[in-house]
């Protein structure tokens, strides 16, 4: 037998990794595997595996976005939106021949191993520093309207993807940053004609539904838009967090929020997961809720779509069986 080198050996190992990396993983096989788990190397299948610790039934695979086959797609199609796409197949159909793509691009989804991070909007974030070791994920998520410009240093300046619902889109087209893909999250039917509307460039009609006023035009072409998978929200408020079915239609309480949303999205599709500028602090009401204005904590309102407490409790047992990472501790 001819005398393997070193070099092959470390090949082998890397690629007896990923197929080692089953639901059956336990943390003593994690240490073993990856030796000192505080090092900053990327390990693959990390998040996954101490995600089906505490949750057996995970399943890594769920894409993030609809692609044209996303019929195929069991588990959304016979859900009415938020949790599912049922009735909303034609116009999705219509938005998806026009978005052309249906990925990250072609450098992060070569990635073998993929960090990601979810920047929340907490006031925690600021004044910590945080913007370089944001930006040294190689996906970053950003939700809604949560500025870059002027608050790199808190916040980072890279920006992957940002995923918003219409009344969260940014408004002022010259606030959107370039070179990140904007993620669409729909929450009710309407969403998805609004989306279609800001594709073909269409002059918004039919505004009544929503809950405040949305963006009329989104600087982005096309071929920069994504249908992020319905799957997530559905997971989250019913596998993970545990809110009212509601024979799976909207209900009180039963909404994910986004950030949830977002993380969920990861476990997914992200070997590591980290958080940052997640949770409030009530016992500091004058604290800002949102780093990049002055409202403060105080007017936080009772929601009827969230249930933040429940959602709490979710996020506060990833973070202790280190499914995820929070840069802010504020989870
Ligand atoms: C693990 O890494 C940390 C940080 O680099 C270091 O302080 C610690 O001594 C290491 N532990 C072992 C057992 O190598
Ligand atoms: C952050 O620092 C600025 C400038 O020192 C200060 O005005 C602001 O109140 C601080 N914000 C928080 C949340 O501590
Ligand atoms: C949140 O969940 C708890 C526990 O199930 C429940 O008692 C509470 O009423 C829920 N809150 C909302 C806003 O639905």
């Amino acid at each position: 037998m001819p005398h393997a080198g070193p070099g092959l050996h470390l090949l082998l190992l890397w690629e007896a990794t990923p197929a080692r990396m089953g639901p059956e993983a336990t943390s003593a096989e994690l240490a073993y595997k990856y030796g000192n788990l505080s090092e900053g190397v990327c390990k693959p299948g990390y998040a996954a595996a101490k995600m089906t610790a505490i949750y057996p039934k995970f399943m890594k695979p769920a894409p993030m976005f609809l692609d044209r086959n996303f019929k195929r797609l069991a588990k959304v199609s016979s859900y009415l939106p938020p949790f599912g796409f049922k009735t909303q197949e034609t116009i999705i159909d219509i938005i998806l021949t026009a978005t052309k793509n249906y990925g990250l691009g072609q450098d992060v989804d070569g990635l073998i191993c993929k960090r990601c991070i979810i920047v929340g909007n907490g006031g925690i974030l600021a004044n910590k520093s945080l913007g370089s070791r944001i930006d040294d994920y190689d996906i970053v998520v950003r939700l809604n309207e949560a500025p870059v410009t002027g608050f790199g240093k808190d916040v980072g300046t890279k920006t992957t993807m940002r995923i918003t619902y219409p009344e969260g889109a940014i408004q002022k087209p010259e606030r959107y940053e370039k070179d990140s893909l904007f993620v669409f999250s729909a929450f009710k039917p309407l969403d998805f004609k609004w989306l279609r509307q800001m594709v073909f460039r269409e002059k918004l009609r039919g505004t009544e539904g929503f809950w405040k006023s949305v963006a009329r035009y989104v600087p982005k072409e096309p071929t920069e838009m994504r249908i992020l998978n319905p799957y997530f929200i559905q997971e989250a408020a019913f596998q993970f967090i545990g809110l009212p079915l509601n024979n799976g239609l909207m209900g009180k309480g039963n909404i994910p929020t986004l950030g949830t949303v977002a993380i969920t999205m990861a476990l997914h599709n992200c070997d590591e997961v980290a958080v940052a500028g997640f949770g409030y602090d009530m016992n500091t009401p004058h604290a800002p809720l949102h780093y990049y204005e002055t409202v403060k904590m105080s007017a936080i309102k009772e929601s009827w779509t969230h249930n933040i407490s429940k959602e709490k409790e979710f996020l506060r047992k990833l973070v202790k069986a280190n499914v995820i990472t929070d840069l802010t501790n504020g989870i």
